[in-house]
């Protein structure tokens, strides 16, 4: 089977074997070599699987930070977490951390927490970006996937809020947008394959802990997840509403709507399976406009954020296991769905924990920075 190494292999285009090429980004932080302008920043959620992502994302994209502040729960106050290569962070209570100066906080510490912290450091005057589900559906609050919505974005001074959508929506519509930009989604179905961080480092744990007491012959009671998740895969994320759908499904169907385009009609069922990190969905897309296979890799293969893998062959094609520590949403098995009159199948990958959580959060306060949205600050970069 062919290797696949995203980050450093540069993929070549031919019309024929469609493997797509894109124009190399550039360098991660770049846009903010000689800034004038740092910022103090605090990340609510430091020690979670979300929040380390963040505080390694702020770092390697060489945000303009002149004080980061990691805080969470009084239960790991004291304790240090890593931000970049080279230093180390005393984690804080959040319950007492006062906001009044700092200009940017990025939550990630449960949608009750941010319930009551979240509105309490806007209002203090620090500009948040709130990657739970709390305030995703408050019209008050934009929810943005910087690819997608960017011009919502300007809409944070009501609450001085900006909502990160659920992960599982994030890469779906990353790779949506420039097919409804062209060809008009009137339906989408979708299946995800999620990975326990996803359900942050306590399911990481849970999915460790089963996969081990299985060789022995043992079993753990399941406490994150509703069944065992070990050599198993799970056809519930989150509670059930009552129209039989799961609330996972329920924010897909939502979050799609607010975000890109509230006409489009969505269909979602989640799925939990046994893999770390990297969430994967088969997405089924009806259209308004005839669309062939080759307009929409066109479409795709320039589209922000999307990196079209799509051999037609053994292994020609993008896995979570692949996709880890990778910014792009990977899309493949581009193919006809002769069941509808316009429809178009794909599969798609993104990690999780970065495009689905922390990078997008950093890329949006990274267009708070570019647009001039943020308190400016004299202090050089720390
Ligand atoms: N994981 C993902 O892929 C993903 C993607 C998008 C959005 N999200 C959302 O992001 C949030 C965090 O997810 P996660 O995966 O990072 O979870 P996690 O690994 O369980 O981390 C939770 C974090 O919240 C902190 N926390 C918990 N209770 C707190 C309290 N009372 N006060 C202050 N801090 C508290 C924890 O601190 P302690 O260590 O002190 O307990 C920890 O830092 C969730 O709302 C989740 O829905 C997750």
């Amino acid at each position: 089977m062919k290797k696949v190494t995203p980050k450093t292999d540069r993929f070549t285009w031919d019309a024929d074997s469609v493997v797509w090429d894109k124009t190399p980004e550039p360098a991660p932080g770049s846009q903010f070599a000689g800034s004038e302008c740092s910022f103090r920043v605090a990340v609510a959620g430091a020690t979670g699987a979300v929040g380390r992502e963040i505080l390694k994302t702020l770092a390697e994209r060489n945000f303009p930070i002149s004080e980061v502040a990691a805080l969470a729960s009084g239960r790991s106050a004291g304790s240090q977490v890593s931000f970049g290569d080279d230093r180390v962070l005393t984690v804080k209570n959040l319950d007492k951390f006062d906001f009044t100066g700092w200009d940017l906080a990025l939550f990630s510490p449960g949608a009750a927490v941010s319930a009551i912290h979240a509105p309490r450091a806007g209002a203090a005057g620090c500009v948040v970006i709130d990657n739970t589900s709390q305030f995703r559906m408050d019209p008050e609050v934009p929810l943005v996937v910087p690819e997608v919505n960017p011009q919502a974005i300007a809409q944070f001074t009501r609450r001085n809020i900006i909502a990160n959508p659920n992960c599982s929506t994030i890469q779906m519509v990353v790779a949506l947008k420039p097919l409804h930009d062209k060809f008009r989604i009137k339906r989408v179905v979708v299946a995800t394959y999620q990975s326990v961080s996803g359900a942050g480092k306590e399911g990481m744990d849970e999915l460790l802990a089963n996969t081990k007491v299985h060789y022995v012959h043992d079993k753990n009671p399941p406490q994150v997840f509703q069944k065992d998740i070990a050599f198993n895969v799970i056809p519930q994320i989150d509670v059930f509403m009552e129209d039989g759908a799961t609330k996972e499904e329920w924010k897909m169907v939502v979050e799609t709507q607010k975000i890109l385009d509230p006409g489009i009609a969505v269909i979602a069922t989640c799925v939990r399976v046994p893999v770390f990190i990297g969430h994967a969905e088969a997405v089924h897309v009806e259209f308004e406009r005839p669309v062939s296979v080759g307009e929409a890799r066109a479409a795709l293969r320039h589209a922000p954020g999307v990196i079209v893998y799509d051999q037609r062959e053994d292994g020609g094609y993008i896995t979570p296991a692949e996709c880890q520590g990778e910014d792009a949403v990977y899309v493949s098995r581009i193919r006809r769905d002769a069941t509808v009159p316009h429809g178009l199948a794909f599969w798609c990958v993104s990690d999780n924990l970065r495009k689905g959580a922390a990078l997008n959060a950093v890329q949006i306060a990274e267009y708070l920075v570019a647009h001039d949205m943020l308190r400016k600050k004299t202090e050089k970069a720390a």
